[in-house]
Protein backbone atom coordinates (compact mmCIF):
# COMPACT_ATOMS: atom_id res chain seq x y z
CA UNK A 1 0.00 0.00 0.00
CA UNK A 2 2.58 2.41 0.98
CA UNK A 3 4.98 1.70 -1.59
CA UNK A 4 2.10 1.03 -4.21
CA UNK A 5 2.08 5.49 -3.11
CA UNK A 6 5.70 5.64 -3.54
CA UNK A 7 6.20 4.23 -6.97
CA UNK A 8 2.74 6.21 -8.15
CA UNK A 9 5.07 9.62 -6.82
CA UNK A 10 7.96 8.58 -8.09
CA UNK A 11 6.43 8.17 -11.24
CA UNK A 12 5.36 11.67 -11.39
CA UNK A 13 8.44 13.04 -10.16
CA UNK A 14 9.97 11.55 -13.23
CA UNK A 15 7.10 12.76 -15.29
CA UNK A 16 8.33 16.21 -14.29
CA UNK A 17 11.50 16.01 -13.97
CA UNK A 18 11.58 14.89 -17.83
CA UNK A 19 9.16 17.86 -18.84
CA UNK A 20 11.42 20.22 -17.54
CA UNK A 21 10.08 24.07 -17.51
CA UNK A 22 7.56 22.55 -19.68
CA UNK A 23 4.96 22.10 -17.68
CA UNK A 24 4.58 23.58 -13.74
CA UNK A 25 6.48 21.68 -11.66
CA UNK A 26 3.57 22.31 -8.57
CA UNK A 27 2.61 18.64 -7.12
CA UNK A 28 4.83 19.02 -4.10
CA UNK A 29 6.84 15.64 -3.98
CA UNK A 30 8.18 13.71 -0.50
CA UNK A 31 11.57 14.10 -0.33
CA UNK A 32 14.26 14.26 2.27
CA UNK A 33 17.09 16.87 1.93
CA UNK A 34 20.53 17.08 3.40
CA UNK A 35 21.23 20.60 4.54
CA UNK A 36 24.79 22.17 6.08
CA UNK A 37 27.53 24.21 5.69
CA UNK A 38 30.27 22.98 3.44
CA UNK A 39 31.91 19.54 4.71
CA UNK A 40 29.79 19.12 7.41
CA UNK A 41 29.44 15.84 6.43
CA UNK A 42 26.01 15.58 3.82
CA UNK A 43 26.94 13.39 1.17
CA UNK A 44 28.92 10.91 3.77
CA UNK A 45 25.70 10.69 6.02
CA UNK A 46 23.77 10.28 3.02
CA UNK A 47 26.12 7.05 1.74
CA UNK A 48 25.81 5.56 4.52
CA UNK A 49 21.73 5.67 4.16
CA UNK A 50 22.35 4.07 0.96
CA UNK A 51 24.86 1.66 2.39
CA UNK A 52 26.64 2.27 -0.37
CA UNK A 53 29.73 4.11 -1.53
CA UNK A 54 29.04 6.39 -4.44
CA UNK A 55 28.77 9.88 -3.96
CA UNK A 56 31.82 12.21 -3.86
CA UNK A 57 32.89 13.68 -1.08
CA UNK A 58 36.16 15.52 0.46
CA UNK A 59 37.52 19.15 1.43
CA UNK A 60 35.74 22.09 0.35
CA UNK A 61 32.93 22.30 -2.80
CA UNK A 62 32.78 18.85 -4.21
CA UNK A 63 28.69 18.64 -4.01
CA UNK A 64 27.90 21.54 -7.18
CA UNK A 65 24.68 20.28 -8.24
CA UNK A 66 21.53 18.83 -6.44
CA UNK A 67 21.06 15.03 -6.80
CA UNK A 68 17.83 13.62 -6.90
CA UNK A 69 18.11 10.08 -5.65
CA UNK A 70 15.54 8.01 -5.71
CA UNK A 71 15.87 4.69 -3.81
CA UNK A 72 14.09 1.87 -5.08
CA UNK A 73 13.57 -1.34 -3.09
CA UNK A 74 13.68 -4.55 -5.12
CA UNK A 75 13.42 -8.10 -4.06
CA UNK A 76 16.79 -10.03 -4.29
CA UNK A 77 16.95 -12.88 -6.55
CA UNK A 78 19.46 -15.65 -6.34
CA UNK A 79 19.26 -15.81 -9.84
CA UNK A 80 19.84 -12.59 -10.92
CA UNK A 81 23.12 -11.14 -10.25
CA UNK A 82 22.13 -7.38 -11.52
CA UNK A 83 19.36 -7.00 -8.43
CA UNK A 84 21.25 -3.96 -7.69
CA UNK A 85 21.83 -1.07 -9.68
CA UNK A 86 22.26 2.48 -10.67
CA UNK A 87 20.78 4.29 -13.02
CA UNK A 88 20.94 8.05 -14.41
CA UNK A 89 18.34 10.09 -16.25
CA UNK A 90 20.87 11.47 -18.58
CA UNK A 91 22.43 8.90 -19.45
CA UNK A 92 20.88 5.06 -20.75
CA UNK A 93 23.27 2.60 -18.83
CA UNK A 94 22.78 0.52 -16.20
CA UNK A 95 25.80 0.78 -13.45
CA UNK A 96 26.27 -2.18 -11.55
CA UNK A 97 29.46 -0.90 -10.25
CA UNK A 98 29.07 2.14 -7.94
CA UNK A 99 33.02 3.61 -8.28
CA UNK A 100 31.80 4.34 -11.78
CA UNK A 101 28.37 6.12 -10.65
CA UNK A 102 30.69 8.52 -8.40
CA UNK A 103 32.82 9.05 -11.63
CA UNK A 104 29.45 9.72 -13.56
CA UNK A 105 28.32 12.17 -10.84
CA UNK A 106 31.75 14.00 -10.95
CA UNK A 107 31.97 14.13 -14.76
CA UNK A 108 28.02 15.66 -14.98
CA UNK A 109 28.94 17.94 -12.27
CA UNK A 110 32.05 19.00 -14.15
CA UNK A 111 29.80 18.78 -17.95
CA UNK A 112 27.22 21.43 -16.06
CA UNK A 113 28.44 23.43 -13.39
CA UNK A 114 32.16 23.71 -15.32
CA UNK A 115 35.94 22.48 -14.06
CA UNK A 116 35.95 24.96 -11.13
CA UNK A 117 33.96 25.59 -8.01
CA UNK A 118 31.02 27.07 -9.64
CA UNK A 119 27.76 25.65 -8.45
CA UNK A 120 24.70 25.31 -10.41
CA UNK A 121 20.53 24.24 -9.81
CA UNK A 122 20.34 22.00 -12.38
CA UNK A 123 19.87 18.67 -10.92
CA UNK A 124 20.89 15.39 -11.54
CA UNK A 125 18.85 13.12 -11.28
CA UNK A 126 20.00 9.20 -9.77
CA UNK A 127 18.01 6.09 -9.41
CA UNK A 128 19.30 3.44 -6.97
CA UNK A 129 17.44 -0.18 -7.59
CA UNK A 130 18.67 -2.48 -4.33
CA UNK A 131 16.96 -5.37 -1.85
CA UNK A 132 18.95 -3.15 1.08
CA UNK A 133 16.99 0.62 0.47
CA UNK A 134 13.77 1.86 1.33
CA UNK A 135 11.85 3.44 -1.30
CA UNK A 136 12.88 6.91 -0.42
CA UNK A 137 13.55 9.77 -2.00
CA UNK A 138 16.77 11.74 -0.73
CA UNK A 139 18.58 14.53 -2.15
CA UNK A 140 22.28 15.83 -1.49
CA UNK A 141 22.87 19.46 -1.81
CA UNK A 142 25.65 22.15 -1.88
CA UNK A 143 26.98 22.87 1.07
CA UNK A 144 26.53 26.52 2.65
CA UNK A 145 29.00 28.77 2.22
CA UNK A 146 29.67 32.50 3.13
CA UNK A 147 32.99 33.32 0.91
CA UNK A 148 33.53 32.98 -2.76
CA UNK A 149 36.27 30.95 -4.22
CA UNK A 150 37.81 30.04 -7.50
CA UNK A 151 34.87 31.19 -10.03
CA UNK A 152 31.95 31.25 -7.65
CA UNK A 153 30.13 34.48 -8.04
CA UNK A 154 30.46 37.29 -5.21
CA UNK A 155 26.68 36.15 -4.01
CA UNK A 156 27.45 32.48 -3.99
CA UNK A 157 26.19 32.67 -0.24
CA UNK A 158 22.62 33.95 -1.60
CA UNK A 159 22.75 31.40 -5.04
CA UNK A 160 23.40 28.38 -2.50
CA UNK A 161 21.25 29.25 0.37
CA UNK A 162 18.10 29.96 -2.85
CA UNK A 163 18.77 26.32 -4.24
CA UNK A 164 18.52 24.58 -0.63
CA UNK A 165 15.47 26.88 0.16
CA UNK A 166 13.97 25.83 -3.18
CA UNK A 167 13.68 22.17 -1.94
CA UNK A 168 13.69 23.01 2.15
CA UNK A 169 10.55 25.24 1.87
CA UNK A 170 8.23 22.68 0.68
CA UNK A 171 5.97 21.48 3.65
CA UNK A 172 6.10 17.86 2.78
CA UNK A 173 10.18 18.02 2.51
CA UNK A 174 12.28 16.59 5.61
CA UNK A 175 15.18 18.58 6.68
CA UNK A 176 18.21 16.04 7.50
CA UNK A 177 20.01 19.31 9.03
CA UNK A 178 24.10 18.17 9.47
CA UNK A 179 26.43 20.10 11.79
CA UNK A 180 29.38 19.33 12.74
CA UNK A 181 29.78 18.44 16.20
CA UNK A 182 33.66 20.31 16.53
CA UNK A 183 32.28 23.60 15.62
CA UNK A 184 29.78 25.74 18.08
CA UNK A 185 25.83 24.75 17.68
CA UNK A 186 24.81 28.52 17.88
CA UNK A 187 26.91 29.18 14.23
CA UNK A 188 25.08 26.17 12.63
CA UNK A 189 24.02 27.44 9.67
CA UNK A 190 21.92 24.61 8.55
CA UNK A 191 19.87 25.01 11.88
CA UNK A 192 19.24 28.61 11.14
CA UNK A 193 17.91 27.72 7.58
CA UNK A 194 16.02 24.40 8.74
CA UNK A 195 14.46 27.22 11.42
CA UNK A 196 13.66 29.68 8.83
CA UNK A 197 11.18 27.19 7.23
CA UNK A 198 10.16 24.93 9.75
CA UNK A 199 10.17 27.46 13.01
CA UNK A 200 8.37 24.81 15.47
CA UNK A 201 11.14 22.14 14.40
CA UNK A 202 8.67 19.36 13.01
CA UNK A 203 10.23 18.33 10.30
CA UNK A 204 14.07 18.63 10.94
CA UNK A 205 16.27 16.07 12.08
CA UNK A 206 19.34 17.26 13.65
CA UNK A 207 21.79 15.12 12.60
CA UNK A 208 25.47 16.07 14.32
CA UNK A 209 28.49 14.82 13.19
CA UNK A 210 32.36 14.80 13.58
CA UNK A 211 31.33 13.39 17.50
CA UNK A 212 35.61 11.83 17.51
CA UNK A 213 36.89 15.11 16.43
CA UNK A 214 35.98 17.22 19.18
CA UNK A 215 38.21 18.72 21.20
CA UNK A 216 39.32 16.34 24.45
CA UNK A 217 37.50 16.59 27.41
CA UNK A 218 34.19 18.11 25.77
CA UNK A 219 31.30 16.34 24.58
CA UNK A 220 28.08 16.90 23.03
CA UNK A 221 25.98 15.06 25.40
CA UNK A 222 23.83 18.41 25.82
CA UNK A 223 22.90 18.17 22.19
CA UNK A 224 22.13 15.13 21.98
CA UNK A 225 19.73 14.92 25.02
CA UNK A 226 17.76 17.84 23.23
CA UNK A 227 18.50 20.36 26.14
CA UNK A 228 20.08 23.06 23.48
CA UNK A 229 18.14 23.21 20.56
CA UNK A 230 14.38 22.02 20.55
CA UNK A 231 13.35 19.60 17.97
CA UNK A 232 10.59 16.82 17.18
CA UNK A 233 12.39 14.45 16.14
CA UNK A 234 15.54 15.04 17.99
CA UNK A 235 19.22 15.33 17.25
CA UNK A 236 21.29 11.62 16.18
CA UNK A 237 24.81 11.67 16.66
CA UNK A 238 27.24 9.88 14.07
CA UNK A 239 30.68 8.95 13.49
CA UNK A 240 31.35 8.95 9.23
CA UNK A 241 34.20 7.89 7.93
CA UNK A 242 37.34 10.27 7.92
CA UNK A 243 39.52 11.62 5.03
CA UNK A 244 41.97 9.36 6.01
CA UNK A 245 39.45 6.67 6.40
CA UNK A 246 38.38 7.72 2.42
CA UNK A 247 41.78 7.28 0.95
CA UNK A 248 42.58 4.39 2.85
CA UNK A 249 39.21 2.84 1.36
CA UNK A 250 37.89 1.89 4.58
CA UNK A 251 34.49 -0.62 3.59
CA UNK A 252 31.86 0.83 5.08
CA UNK A 253 31.01 -2.54 7.24
CA UNK A 254 33.57 -1.66 9.14
CA UNK A 255 33.25 2.26 9.43
CA UNK A 256 29.50 0.89 10.51
CA UNK A 257 31.53 -1.11 13.21
CA UNK A 258 33.94 1.68 14.33
CA UNK A 259 31.01 3.77 14.72
CA UNK A 260 29.02 1.34 17.14
CA UNK A 261 31.74 0.86 18.98
CA UNK A 262 32.67 4.73 19.30
CA UNK A 263 29.53 5.19 21.03
CA UNK A 264 29.35 2.28 22.94
CA UNK A 265 33.07 2.29 24.50
CA UNK A 266 32.84 6.46 25.13
CA UNK A 267 32.17 7.04 28.98
CA UNK A 268 29.69 10.25 27.92
CA UNK A 269 27.53 8.55 25.38
CA UNK A 270 27.76 5.02 26.41
CA UNK A 271 23.44 5.25 27.85
CA UNK A 272 22.89 6.92 24.58
CA UNK A 273 24.21 4.57 22.18
CA UNK A 274 20.93 3.01 21.60
CA UNK A 275 19.42 6.07 19.92
CA UNK A 276 22.94 7.26 17.98
CA UNK A 277 24.61 6.33 14.94
CA UNK A 278 23.88 5.84 11.45
CA UNK A 279 21.53 2.87 11.88
CA UNK A 280 19.33 4.39 14.42
CA UNK A 281 19.19 7.27 12.41
CA UNK A 282 17.93 4.95 9.21
CA UNK A 283 15.36 3.71 11.71
CA UNK A 284 14.10 7.46 11.99
CA UNK A 285 14.31 8.46 8.48
CA UNK A 286 11.29 5.78 8.23
CA UNK A 287 9.97 7.28 10.59
CA UNK A 288 9.74 10.51 9.04
CA UNK A 289 8.73 8.12 5.86
CA UNK A 290 5.57 7.27 7.57
CA UNK A 291 5.15 11.16 8.51
CA UNK A 292 5.66 12.24 4.86
CA UNK A 293 3.26 9.11 3.06
CA UNK A 294 0.40 10.52 5.76
CA UNK A 295 1.25 14.07 4.31
CA UNK A 296 0.55 12.67 1.24
CA UNK A 297 -2.27 11.00 1.69
CA UNK A 298 -4.32 14.68 3.12
CA UNK A 299 -2.93 16.09 0.26
CA UNK A 300 -4.35 13.72 -2.56
CA UNK A 301 -7.64 15.10 -3.07
CA UNK A 302 -5.50 18.44 -3.52
CA UNK A 303 -3.06 16.40 -5.86
CA UNK A 304 -6.05 15.26 -7.99
CA UNK A 305 -7.76 18.76 -8.65
CA UNK A 306 -4.37 20.27 -9.64
CA UNK A 307 -4.24 17.50 -11.83
CA UNK A 308 -7.54 17.98 -13.43
CA UNK A 309 -6.64 21.22 -13.91
CA UNK A 310 -3.61 20.64 -15.90
CA UNK A 311 -5.54 17.98 -17.65
CA UNK A 312 -7.89 20.51 -19.02
CA UNK A 313 -5.39 22.78 -19.71
CA UNK A 314 -3.22 20.40 -21.59
CA UNK A 315 -6.38 18.93 -24.06
CA UNK A 316 -6.87 22.89 -24.52
CA UNK A 317 -3.69 22.70 -25.73
CA UNK A 318 -3.80 19.46 -27.61
CA UNK A 319 -6.63 20.90 -29.17
CA UNK A 320 -5.11 24.05 -30.01
CA UNK A 321 -1.78 22.30 -31.81
CA UNK A 322 -4.33 19.90 -34.10
CA UNK A 323 -3.33 16.64 -35.61
CA UNK A 324 0.66 15.87 -34.52
CA UNK A 325 1.05 14.44 -37.79
CA UNK A 326 0.82 17.73 -39.58
CA UNK A 327 3.33 19.46 -36.97
CA UNK A 328 7.27 20.00 -37.52
CA UNK A 329 10.56 19.84 -35.68
CA UNK A 330 10.11 21.21 -31.86
CA UNK A 331 6.39 21.64 -32.17
CA UNK A 332 6.05 18.10 -33.20
CA UNK A 333 7.88 17.27 -30.37
CA UNK A 334 5.68 19.39 -27.54
CA UNK A 335 2.55 17.95 -28.82
CA UNK A 336 3.84 14.43 -28.93
CA UNK A 337 5.06 15.56 -24.92
CA UNK A 338 1.34 16.83 -24.53
CA UNK A 339 -0.02 14.13 -25.47
CA UNK A 340 2.01 11.42 -23.65
CA UNK A 341 1.66 13.64 -20.32
CA UNK A 342 -2.77 13.44 -20.94
CA UNK A 343 -2.43 9.60 -20.67
CA UNK A 344 0.21 10.46 -17.60
CA UNK A 345 -2.13 12.05 -15.82
CA UNK A 346 -5.14 10.11 -16.72
CA UNK A 347 -3.43 7.11 -15.42
CA UNK A 348 -2.65 8.56 -12.15
CA UNK A 349 -6.12 9.94 -11.72
CA UNK A 350 -7.05 6.53 -11.98
CA UNK A 351 -4.21 4.93 -9.57
CA UNK A 352 -5.45 8.19 -6.94
CA UNK A 353 -8.64 7.02 -7.12
CA UNK A 354 -7.46 3.23 -6.95
CA UNK A 355 -5.45 4.41 -3.47
CA UNK A 356 -7.69 6.18 -2.02
CA UNK A 357 -11.44 5.15 -2.51
CA UNK A 358 -12.65 7.86 0.12
CA UNK A 359 -11.26 11.24 -3.00
CA UNK A 360 -14.41 12.44 -4.07
P1 LIG B 1 29.86 17.64 2.70
O1 LIG B 1 30.66 18.71 2.05
O2 LIG B 1 28.98 18.19 3.79
O3 LIG B 1 29.08 16.78 1.74
O4 LIG B 1 30.89 16.71 3.48
P2 LIG B 1 31.59 15.36 3.01
O5 LIG B 1 30.71 14.19 3.29
O6 LIG B 1 32.15 15.52 1.65
O7 LIG B 1 32.76 15.27 4.10
C1 LIG B 1 33.75 16.27 4.19
C2 LIG B 1 35.00 15.73 4.88
O8 LIG B 1 34.73 15.49 6.26
C3 LIG B 1 35.46 14.40 4.30
O9 LIG B 1 36.87 14.44 4.29
C4 LIG B 1 35.00 13.37 5.32
O10 LIG B 1 35.86 12.27 5.40
C5 LIG B 1 35.04 14.14 6.62
N1 LIG B 1 34.01 13.69 7.59
C6 LIG B 1 32.66 13.70 7.43
N2 LIG B 1 32.04 13.22 8.53
C7 LIG B 1 33.03 12.88 9.42
C8 LIG B 1 33.01 12.32 10.74
O11 LIG B 1 31.97 12.04 11.34
N3 LIG B 1 34.25 12.13 11.33
C9 LIG B 1 35.42 12.43 10.69
N4 LIG B 1 36.57 12.20 11.34
N5 LIG B 1 35.46 12.97 9.45
C10 LIG B 1 34.27 13.19 8.81
NA1 LIG C 1 32.79 18.72 1.03
MG1 LIG D 1 28.76 16.97 -0.33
Amino acid sequence: MDSDLIKLVNKLQDTFANLGEYCCGELDMPQLAVVGSQSAGKSSVLETIVGRDFLPRGQGIVTRRPLVLQLIHTPASPNNPFSEYAQFMHIEKRFTDFEEVRKEIETETFRVAGQNKGISKLPISLKIYSPDVLDLTLVDLPGLTKIPVGDQPTDIEKQIRNLVLDYISKPNCVILAVSAANVDLANSDSLKLARSVDPQGRRTIGVLTKLDLMDAGTNALDILNGRVYPLKLGFIGVVNRSQQDINASLPMKDAMEHESEFFKSHPAYRNIAHRNGTKYLAKTLNQARSVLLNHIREKLPDMKAKLNTLMGQTQQELNAFGDAAFLQGDQHQGSLILKLMTQFVRDFISSIEGTSPDIS
